[in-house]
């Protein structure tokens, strides 16, 4: 179902024509109403109750739940995908000789943690070169091999918007015997991800670009066979009857349950974690399969309105709904970006890609403005 403008639910004034989601997404006033009643407790504390220190943290571990298709269990509450992604790299094994598979020009938070782990246990990283048609998902079944023990990607290319069918690298994943792990940062909530098929051993997103949450904030799903993997650090509240604060020196050696060991410490930030709830709130309202068909239709107008041969987007069949790159035959024009912002028009570029990455709030007038801009360059 195609889901008519949102915009109403933003505060973006008519003149501005956003269209760059996958840099951060604008808070809706629901969320920025639930952050600032999360605030109320810190400015009265003698309303916040030990209770408050585990409520929200719950909900959002639920809500995320629900929209990785898994359980609350599953769901480790982290500050950024770097986090998430450092608890995976430290918890797969790689043995000698063997491999991490990576995209080139990957987002750097899905790169750091395993050139380490390789500098630390060994292996070597092996990086798929970009390919030209942009189909991935046969370039890494091409990589995939008996060496491979880790392959560490996205859904959808952070600079192109190229996509990857993923549970057809997880089939091949498993004739080998190789771990799985997401950095879904530009896809979680507004492309569906299908857990039972994709079985990811780790998955993390950052809230502040799709889940439309605020920044410093993720949820990482972990697979329950790595529930008893070292946690990143050694907070009080992760251990087994942290609810009472009265007994906190009565030091337990055993955890919470399920994923709730690799919580980040001070998880409990009622305003940021009641804002992302609420934007999960209404992404499950709308549902992921609506958004995607919505921002797949907003993404198809840019691509039918350009009249300029020079400018290619991504083969239909490859590009993710929400994401559209588009490539300039002689690279991409100098200072295009500010010249679109001196228009009103925010894009982002990043490698050889410009990205066209609107959501619910960007309008037909938006969209139009952005093509009669291209045409006109
Ligand atoms: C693919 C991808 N992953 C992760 C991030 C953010 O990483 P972190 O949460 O580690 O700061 C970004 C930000 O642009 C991104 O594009």
């Amino acid at each position: 179902m195609i889901i008519e403008s949102q915009k109403h639910l933003f505060d973006i004034p008519e003149d501005i024509s956003y269209l760059n989601n996958a840099y951060m997404s604008p808070l809706m006033h629901r969320v920025v109403k639930a952050m600032e009643a999360g605030m109320s407790g810190k400015i009265r504390p003698w309303t916040y109750t030990a209770q408050d220190f585990f409520t929200p943290v719950e909900r959002g571990r639920e809500l995320a739940a629900q929209i990785y298709g898994t359980q609350g269990d599953n769901i480790a509450i982290v500050p950024s995908a770097s986090y998430g992604l450092q608890i995976a790299a430290n918890a797969l094994p790689i043995a000698a000789g063997k491999s991490v598979i990576v995209l080139e020009d990957q987002f750097p938070s899905n790169i750091y943690p395993w050139q380490d782990k390789i500098r630390r246990q060994g292996g070597r990283l092996m990086i798929v070169p970009s390919p030209k048609d942009d189909d991935w998902t046969q370039a890494l079944l091409t990589a995939i091999n008996s060496e491979t023990a880790i392959v560490a990607i996205p859904q959808t290319h952070w600079a192109s918007g190229a996509t990857i069918d993923l549970a057809r690298i997880r089939t091949a994943l498993d004739e080998v015997g190789g771990a799985l792990a997401l950095d879904l940062t530009q896809s979680l909530g507004a492309q569906p991800f299908d857990m039972a098929s994709i079985r990811p051993d780790f998955a993390v997103s950052a809230t502040y670009k799709w889940l439309m949450g605020p920044y410093s904030l993720g949820f990482l799903y972990i697979d329950p066979k790595w529930h008893g993997a070292e946690p990143l650090e050694h907070n009080w509240i992760n251990r087994a009857g942290s609810e009472d604060f009265a007994g906190l020196t009565r030091y337990r050696a055993e955890f919470q349950p399920g994923a709730r060991r690799f919580d980040m410490g001070e998880k409990s930030n009622a305003s940021q974690l009641m804002g992302a709830n609420a934007a999960m709130e209404q992404i499950l309202d709308w549902g992921i399969d609506n958004i995607a068909e919505t921002l797949r239709h907003k993404t198809d107008m840019v691509v039918d309105g350009l009249s300029q041969e020079e400018i290619t987007p991504v083969a239909a069949n490859l590009r993710a709904p929400h994401y559209l790159g588009l490539r300039f035959a002689q690279g991409i024009p100098e200072g295009l970006m500010q010249r679109l912002a001196d228009q009103n028009i925010y894009i982002s570029i990043r490698g050889s890609a410009m990205r066209v990455t609107p959501h619910l709030y960007s309008t037909e007038a938006d969209i139009s403005r952005l093509i009669h801009a291209l045409n006109d360059i």
